[in-house]
């Protein structure tokens, strides 16, 4: 068993909050993340697959092929869009990074396993010093 990752990346705004909630409230449990009029981060996406290496190929999987599925199923609808308001796949939850990587995982894992491996890990990088690992349900 051998694992790969592939890095794609977005920009994106969201906030943090529960609607039912006064700012004041969403202010004192979620911090500048409830700002009420959004706010923005530049997210890194790792994608970690694994699988045994095609001995004919030299690899698990086409990394070409990957990054076309994790951009078309992820960061083209997730790119410059407010994940609160904008993404079919995203909505219902509170927009945290941890619920942005479990969706993220529901959303390629089918696709992944199109290819005849695995998906391992789905890691988002929200900033320098926050980031979320999934390692699925
Ligand atoms: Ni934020």
């Amino acid at each position: 068993m051998i694992y790969l990752t592939r890095r794609e990346r977005f920009n994106a705004a969201h906030r943090l909050y529960r609607p039912e909630w006064d700012d004041e409230k969403n202010l004192e449990v979620f911090g500048k993340c409830s700002n009420p009029n959004w706010h923005g981060h530049n997210y890194n996406l790792f994608v970690t697959v694994k699988g045994e290496v095609n001995p004919e190929l030299g690899f698990v999987v086409n990394l070409k092929t990957l990054g076309e599925i994790i951009r078309a199923e992820v960061t083209e609808k997730l790119d410059h869009k407010n994940l609160n308001t904008e993404v079919d796949f995203l909505s219902g939850i509170i927009m945290s990074t941890e619920n942005l990587a479990i969706r993220i995982w529901d959303q390629l894992e089918p696709h992944i396993k199109q290819l005849g491996c695995e998906l391992h890990c789905i890691k988002v990088i929200e900033t320098e010093n926050n980031f979320v690992e999934f390692y699925g349900h």
